[in-house]
């Protein structure tokens, strides 16, 4: 299949991308760069250095001629999305919707596309499934919900088949510790260089963190199924950043301490998801544990 990667020199698209070229798939990678890295991009690949949302786009899908767009490129910091929100919007709706018209304009069957746990603000019950309320709390959670309605419109308007996965907090080689969820490469940093990591509150919030390959596996899987509908990425467990800490101290055995500060204001304290669905209608579980993830991810900074 050929298959359009929006963000393959990021962190998450770059291995969707190593895993479609590993399967076979030809693969075209859009990036215009801002937070991608030029050794994340597959060699095998076909690059298009260029923005989401420039009017060229469809001269890239006109010489690629795509069958599938899996869009990861976004802005993905919510602090900048409340800082700057219409920065966040013009990337993530307006640069999703040029996207979209170069999908209708050359014949793109299907988009596989993520949304994030952004979107539930302080979870009304857990864990999160996909029928949870929303309630976002960042112009970025609005953004990446925003365009699960695009996705619809444009599958019942024009027959363009779409995938949402909402993934929960992702980590992995490849992550950029000013990312969101960041926490993992955060630490992981940190720990390599042998440096104090620092804790936001008493460190007994919880997050699900999912690792970056068992995401890959799901975009992949998306290609042949899942059609129109959203489903969550997750591992149905939660973590605290105390119990992280924990283990990244008895992975590296290094004596590194932990330094409290006051909460974060707005945080969400609890927050994990539920991957039943996915699970019920293809078969997705994920495959590696936090332990083994961690000890994956820290190889990588360690080099
Ligand atoms: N990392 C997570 O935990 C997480 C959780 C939920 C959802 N997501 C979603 O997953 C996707 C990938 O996130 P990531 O963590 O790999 O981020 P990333 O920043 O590592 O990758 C995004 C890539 O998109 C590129 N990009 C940004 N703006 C662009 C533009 N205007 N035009 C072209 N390219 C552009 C960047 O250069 C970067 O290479 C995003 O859509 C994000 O919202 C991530």
């Amino acid at each position: 299949m050929r298959i359009l990667v929006t963000g393959g020199a990021g962190f998450i698209g770059s291995h969707i991308a190593d895993e479609l070229i590993n399967r076979g798939h030809e693969v075209g990678i859009i990036d215009n760069m801002s937070h991608g890295r030029e050794e994340n991009i597959n060699k095998e690949a076909r690059f298009y250095k260029i923005d989401i949302r420039d009017r060229n786009i469809p001269e890239v899908f006109q010489e690629f001629k795509p069958e599938v767009l899996c869009h990861q490129a976004a802005q993905i910091k919510v602090p900048v999305s409340v800082k700057d929100p219409l920065l966040d919007a013009d990337i993530n709706i307006m640069g999703t919707i040029n996207l979209l018209e170069a999908c209708r304009s050359c014949g793109v069957k299907k988009v596989i596309y993520p949304a994030s746990a952004a979107i539930f603000g302080n979870p009304q019950y857990l864990p999160i499934d996909e029928d949870h309320p929303l309630n976002m709390i960042s112009g970025y959670g609005i953004s990446k919900h925003t365009v699960e309605h695009y996705l619809k419109v444009y599958e019942s308007l024009y027959g363009i088949k779409y995938t949402v996965l909402r993934y929960s907090n992702v980590y992995g080689p490849r992550q950029d510790s000013t990312g969101e969820g960041g926490v993992v490469a955060i630490f992981s940093e940190k720990f390599c260089e042998g440096q104090d990591v620092e804790i936001f509150g008493d460190g007994e919030q919880t997050r699900d963190f999912v690792y970056v390959a068992d995401v890959a596996a799901a975009n992949v899987m998306a290609l042949w199924g899942l059609d129109n509908e959203i489903y969550n990425v997750c591992t149905g467990t939660k973590i605290s950043v105390n119990d992280l800490f924990r283990l990244f101290k008895e992975l590296t055995g290094k004596g590194v301490q932990a330094k409290y500060l006051s909460p974060r204001a707005g945080e969400i304290i609890h927050s994990y998801m539920t991957y039943e669905k996915i699970k019920k209608h293809i078969g997705w579980t994920p495959k590696v544990d936090i332990k083994e993830g961690l000890r994956r991810t820290l190889e990588y900074y360690q080099q």
